[in-house]
């Protein structure tokens, strides 16, 4: 069991890292949290850095859920056992706990989504896209990154129930990702229904 909680620790440690947040203030001086949606994410990174250096940040919060599931939960051998789903399942769930409510931010985070989809990568690629389909749809018809964001986090269990039947483990750990994006994306919910959520090209109202 030691083991076990190693990881989950490890991955929860990892995914806590705050790599927009270090990266804005690093290169611009800016504390992410006091601009923009004041999100620590990528998007909000890449309001402040640009499209490259947020790429950057998207790709690092990425490996925060991508890393955990590939190779720290090899280490959570006892869930080992009869399949790897479980372990890896867990530790995507630790890393996206960790990036939504890091232990060196006082636990008040980011919303969970890039670090969702590297853990879901390392898991079965196929439900990152699909769901990633979601995503590229929902941004093209609406330009919110935040309700791309909200749907594709819907998306994540039902695509994985259709893709990966019979592993609830798995299932469970994404309907578990869509409660945490939901949940930090409140702010955001509460802005697209009083219609004032920034649509990408257009001039920020917040
Ligand atoms: O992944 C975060 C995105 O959905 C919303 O970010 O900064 O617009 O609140 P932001």
């Amino acid at each position: 069991m030691l083991p076990t909680l190693l990881a989950l620790l490890a991955s929860y440690l990892l995914g806590s890292v705050p790599f927009g947040l270090v990266m804005a203030r690093l290169i611009k001086g800016v504390d992410l949290r006091e601009v923009g949606s004041g999100n620590i994410g990528a998007t909000n990174a890449m309001r402040v850095l640009g499209k490259p250096l947020g790429l950057v940040a998207f790709l690092l919060d990425f490996g925060k859920g991508l890393v955990p599931t590939l190779f720290l939960s090899k280490y959570a051998a006892d869930l080992n056992v009869h399949t790897p789903l479980l372990a890896e399942s867990l530790c995507g769930v630790a890393a996206v706990v960790g990036h939504c409510f890091p232990i060196y931010l006082k636990f008040r985070g980011g919303k969970g989504v890039a670090t969702g989809c590297g853990a879901i990568v390392g898991i079965e690629p196929m439900v990152f896209v699909a769901s990633g389909l979601v995503w590229v749809a929902l941004l093209g018809a609406l330009r919110m990154v935040s309700l791309a964001s909200i749907a594709m986090g819907l998306a994540f269990p039902i695509v994985a129930a259709w893709l990966v039947p019979g592993a609830p483990a798995f299932a469970g750990a994404c309907a578990l990702l869509t409660v945490l994006v939901l949940v930090r994306h409140r702010a955001n919910i509460a802005r697209i229904r009083a219609g004032t959520e920034p649509r990408i090209g257009a001039k920020p109202s917040i």
